[in-house]
């Protein structure tokens, strides 16, 4: 290999731990805790969705962080801020390449779909401003005197904004409207790229010691209002009542540990990435519980005291149970807003509070990818921070585009979830196999305020991997099936056509008041067999218009289809590209650099002792 002096820039460190804390926490506090984690827990057993939290925050969130901690600080010393880089320096074998590449598309894919997110926060907080939604309230609750009667209408109106602003009825429907959206996407843009250009110190870490605090201390604002709110107590109640008997459903379980993998970023690169700027001898031991519990404050505390009681107190139980995560943060937050007191100034706090832990949330997606451009290939900050801008964009286009439903939004989410628990499998199986639990503990111990126990070896090596397994085979096998039929055009199309002649019908015998068997054998006998088409000619005007509808539909099931796909094609051609300039990367740069290190003496053992 050649021993040519490399032009390696002076690596940068953070300033201080605070700082590191903050950016790291930053990174973690985001959507995820605000909007994500009150809809899972209230949709998954209520209290008793605490049990597996905080199971799955003991076995993986916690292990997992501090073995990224720890390999991070490590890789930092081979000259690696990098995934590919640090976990090539620590196993050089191909597959440790292929989870360097798997660690930063996770992020870079879901920076695509996240800065939508992020826009809409914008959207809502400068609306709230502009009075806008006082007066589509004001338009909405006149008239209408009974309570539940102003609900329906406040939620109709916010439902319809939500729908217009975001773009969910229609694809497209971003780009043909007043454009408003996309010049607030454009912006967020400019804000994160503008950040991450600065750089770690002055760029991360300056803009997440403002923005922390002050999104904190909104929270904590608007906490105290929703506390001292009359008879809050019940909303409370209904948040935190636990249903034990969701305890033996499998899905719950699930929806825990994907929540403490989203949530408190760990696993997937991000957190190795910014360990990578501690120096040898910081603490990671502390500074990673110091960072968990900081998401988890604001998750636990903030997240689930502030939304669904609120929303349980002023819109009743209907409006917040079943509802999904964007439902719950566009539609019913915003409906609150006009029952509580200073509504209109709370609303624009709640989402400015948001859009901070988002950016601070999405910087951190960026600078994986970023570090790896630098390290990899020798780009300077301007280079690669607009090659990144670029290949971004280019992701978030289709994303932005099709929005009816949120659907590429959503496809991109499943499968990064399911790249999440791939990623910490082989993150996990790195250190506890590869460099070896007990030798990895050594090394996280090293200048730590305090040291880890000797147990967390075993869980790491043993417990933590078990667990990851179990969770990606029943993740696999409940939710895959549906997810690949999603991506079968044939499939996708005859079950909408279905649907829809099963309302048709529904509708036409509606009068006739049939059980739900007559019902039932009704539809079968004119649907008939599962291949068997239906014959115009034969068929009376009403069924002639529902064979209209459901082609109709079935033809936007197929067009679905082909989204799904498209999403998932587009996810797997990022990731073959990052595997090859990986591999491109740590034959030459990386790897040259990394035996330079070991020239200079880093190796795990000197690392440990
Ligand atoms: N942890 C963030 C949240 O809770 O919203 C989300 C997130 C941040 C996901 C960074 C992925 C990531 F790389």
């Amino acid at each position: 290999m050649s021993t040519e002096p490399l032009d390696v820039p002076k690596q940068e460190n953070w300033s201080s731990k605070l700082g590191v804390v903050l950016a790291v926490s930053g990174s973690a506090v985001g959507l995820g805790n605000f909007l994500r984690f009150p809809g899972q827990a209230v949709n998954n057993g209520g209290g008793a969705f605490m049990i597996p939290y905080i199971i799955s925050f003991l076995v993986l969130g916690v292990p997992i962080a501090w073995c990224e901690w720890a390999m991070g600080r490590l890789g930092g010393r081979y000259g690696q801020n990098n995934a590919p880089g640090i976990f090539y320096a620590m196993w050089r074998r191909a597959p440790a390449k292929g989870l360097g590449a798997l660690a930063l598309l996770i992020p870079v894919v879901i920076y695509m779909y996240y800065v939508l997110l992020e826009a809409w926060c914008l959207d809502y907080c400068v609306f709230f401003i502009q009075g806008g939604f006082a007066s589509l309230f004001a338009e909405a609750g006149g008239g209408a005197a009974e309570h539940g009667a102003v609900v329906e209408k406040v939620i109709g109106a916010t439902g319809e904004h939500f729908n217009t602003a975001c773009g969910l009825t229609e694809h497209g429907a971003l780009f043909t409207g007043s454009g408003r959206m996309i010049w607030l996407i454009l912006a967020c843009f400019l804000v994160n790229f503008l950040v991450i250009y600065q750089g770690v110190t002055r760029g991360i870490e300056w803009f997440c010691k403002w923005a922390m605090p002050l999104l904190i201390l909104c929270a904590v604002i608007i906490l105290v209002r929703v506390l001292t709110l009359p008879n809050i107590s019940t909303g409370l109640g209904f948040m935190w009542n636990p249903q034990w008997s969701s305890l033996t459903d499998p899905q719950v379980w699930l929806a825990a540990s994907g929540q403490i993998f989203f949530s408190l970023s760990v696993g997937f690169g991000i957190i190795l990435c910014y360990s990578s700027y501690l120096r040898k001898d910081d603490d990671v031991v502390l500074t990673a519980l110091s960072a968990s519990s900081t998401n988890e404050f604001c998750e636990v505390i903030l997240g689930g005291l502030i939304v669904v009681p609120t929303a349980f107190l002023f819109l009743g139980a209907s409006n917040v149970e079943g509802m999904g995560t964007f439902d719950i943060g566009f539609i019913t937050i915003p409906a609150i807003m006009h029952f509580m007191p200073g509504g209109s100034f709370f609303g624009a706090m709640w989402f400015g509070l948001l859009f901070l832990a988002a950016v601070t949330s999405s910087l951190s997606m960026l600078q994986p990818a970023i570090a790896f451009l630098e390290d990899g290939f020798g780009l300077k900050r301007r280079g690669s921070v607009a090659i990144l801008g670029v290949v971004t964009a280019l992701g978030a286009a289709p994303i932005i585009y099709f929005s009816k439903g949120s659907l590429a939004l959503a496809h991109a989410d499943f499968w990064c979830n399911f790249c999440m628990i791939l990623a910490a499998t082989g993150t996990v199986f790195i250190f506890g196999w590869v460099i070896g639990a007990e030798r990895g503990v050594r090394e996280m111990n090293r200048g730590a305020d305090f040291q880890v126990p000797r147990f967390v070896a075993f869980v790491i090596r043993y417990v933590t991997p078990t667990f990851l397994i179990v969770i990606l085979v029943a993740w696999t096998a409940t939710n895959a099936g549906d997810y690949i039929d999603g991506m079968n055009p044939a499939k996708c199309g005859l079950s909408a056509e279905r649907d829809t002649y099963a309302t048709a019908i529904t509708e036409h015998f509606a009068e006739a008041e049939l059980s739900t068997d007559e019902l039932a054998a009704k539809i079968t006998g004119l649907l008939g067999a599962e291949e068997q088409t239906l014959e115009v000619a034969a068929l009376p005007d009403w069924l002639q218009t529902a064979q209209r509808k459901a082609q109709d539909a079935a033809a936007a099931g197929r067009a679905d289809a082909n989204i799904a796909r498209f999403v998932f094609i587009g996810i797997v051609s990022i990731f073959i590209l990052l595997v090859v300039l990986s591999d491109i990367a740590c034959r030459n740069r990386i790897g040259r650099s990394i035996d330079a290190a070991e020239r200079d003496g880093v190796a795990f053992e000197e690392a440990a002792s």
